[in-house]
């Protein structure tokens, strides 16, 4: 059953959107959708982010691409320090309803993480401090922005040196091992031998359930199996009691 979203400003709602795509490949609109309406829309800051990735010392002239990216303005930070970096979001077909949900999601944080009313002038505040530079660099570079599947990627082969993903190819797709496999085969696809491809939380982190650790460990494993020319590595980025113990990322590298 596909859900009935409201109509974008640009004429196309965000289920007909991934009803598209779905029917070009393998997966079944449902699945899509399922996917779809399980995940929050986040918007994790740069800043943050940065600090769970390891990223090259020098990023000027890479081209990168941000998997399931939200509101983040992790892409914008990349291209502030000088790389071509693109975004990429199934909600990126529907601005209006990626902010909504962006904005439920958001009551929840400042509730639980900032302990303040979600309809006060501070928890207003946050928020416009979360969402400028995604909404300032979406206006001023939109080509950057790009609507698609994870797992249906409209990027040619071997065509990024850096693909990274929080929260989104692990964390979002990881709930259906197929959405999982494939999103997995098309990020390795985009990737430039010699590049790394970085995906977090991988086995360690505070929303991953068993089952979705089960479908990581078995498609990661497939992935491995299938392709000798990749490298895998995995390591706790970050170890913080908030983050109930720490987060861990797989980083995979392609022989160059
Ligand atoms: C939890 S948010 C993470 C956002 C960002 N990476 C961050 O860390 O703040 C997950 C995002 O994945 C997107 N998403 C869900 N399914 C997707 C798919 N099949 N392809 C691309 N994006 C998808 C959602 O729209 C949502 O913005």
């Amino acid at each position: 059953m596909l859900r009935p979203y409201g109509r974008s400003h640009w004429g196309v709602s965000a289920s007909e959107f991934a009803y598209a795509l779905s029917m070009t490949a393998d997966l079944t609109p449902h699945v899509v959708m399922a996917i779809a309406a399980e995940a929050e829309v986040t918007g994790i800051a740069y800043k943050s982010l940065s600090r769970f990735y390891e990223l090259p010392p020098e990023v000027k002239g890479l081209r990168t691409l941000d998997v399931c990216s939200g509101m983040s303005d992790f892409a914008y930070g990349l291209r502030q320090r000088g790389a071509g970096a693109y975004a990429l979001d199934l909600l990126y077909a529907d601005f209006r309803l990626l902010r909504a949900r962006h904005q439920e999601s958001f009551r929840e944080v400042a509730r639980d993480v900032f302990q303040t009313n979600p309809d006060g002038v501070k928890a207003r505040k946050i928020y416009q401090g979360y969402v400028q530079s995604f909404q300032a660099s979406l206006k001023k570079r939109p080509r950057f922005y790009v609507a698609g599947s994870a797992t249906h990627l409209p990027f040619a082969d071997a065509s990024f040196d850096l693909v990274t993903s929080f929260n989104g190819v692990f964390g979002t797709l990881d709930f259906d091992i197929r959405a999982l496999s494939q999103a997995l085969a098309e990020v390795v696809r985009v990737l430039r031998p010699g590049g790394s491809l970085q995906l977090l939380p991988y086995q360690k982190g505070p929303i991953l359930d068993d089952h979705q650790r089960q479908n990581q460990i078995e498609a990661v494993e497939a992935l491995g199996a299938a392709d000798a020319s990749l490298g895998f590595s995995d390591t706790v980025a970050r170890e913080s009691a908030l983050l109930g113990g720490g987060v861990a990322r797989l980083t995979i590298t392609k022989a160059g």
